[in-house]
């Protein structure tokens, strides 16, 4: 059911050591995400696969994890093992906010797939974008808008109600994650 698949799609920065994600599932999550809905239906968004170590090693010192929390994610011998770079090509469109929303879209879509495959991981919009596309090689006309680190979920994370009003995600002294979210009641506009 796809209310369940959402609560159990979290973001989740810890991931099993070592274990790739098949480039086939990769590319299967894209080609879900390529049918969703599109502004005007342009589609100037192209993803970049990035699954080596070697790669995975350059891209993620440019990442930046839980700047909320004071411990360092993802601990460094359980890093994600694949990155899913969401692009947009300008000699497609022009770049403008309303692609934003596609962006938006095909991101969770993807984390969504995953997560029904068993994988799982972090949108990461907090991200040196420049050394990014110097570190990918990509042309100048791609600009990288969001990433997805991806991998086999190794930590909990528990969704909770918000309560008087804060979000602020923590962790408890057993390392597990909370994810607070407003009530229902709390965003319904009467
Ligand atoms: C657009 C967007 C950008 C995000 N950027 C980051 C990021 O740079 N680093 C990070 O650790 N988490 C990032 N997150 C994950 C959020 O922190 C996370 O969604 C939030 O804490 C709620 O947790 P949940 O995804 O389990 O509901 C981002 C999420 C979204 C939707």
């Amino acid at each position: 059911m796809l209310k369940e698949l959402v609560e159990k799609s979290r973001s989740k920065r810890t991931f099993v050591s070592g274990e790739a994600i098949p480039e086939e599932l990769l590319l299967d999550w894209i080609d879900t995400a390529r049918k969703c809905p599109a502004a005007r239906n342009l589609q100037p968004l192209k993803y970049k696969i990035i699954s080596t170590p070697k790669e995975c090693a350059q891209l993620q010192p440019l990442t930046f994890w839980a700047g909320s929390l004071t411990i360092k994610l993802p601990p460094e011998d359980k890093e994600p093992t694949a990155f899913i770079v969401i692009c947009h090509d300008r000699s497609v469109a022009a770049e403008a906010p309303i692609f934003m929303v596609d962006v938006g879209i095909v991101a969770q879509t993807i984390m969504l797939r995953a997560a029904e495959d068993g994988f799982g991981g972090c949108i990461i919009g907090s991200a040196k974008a420049e050394k990014v596309s110097e570190a990918l090689g990509l042309d100048d006309q791609l600009v990288p808008k969001l990433i997805l680190a991806l991998g086999r979920p190794d930590e909990t994370v528990i969704l909770t109600d918000a309560k008087d009003g804060d979000v602020n995600y923590y962790r408890d002294e057993n390392n597990v994650h909370y994810a607070p979210k407003r009530k229902l009641e709390d965003i319904i506009i009467k």
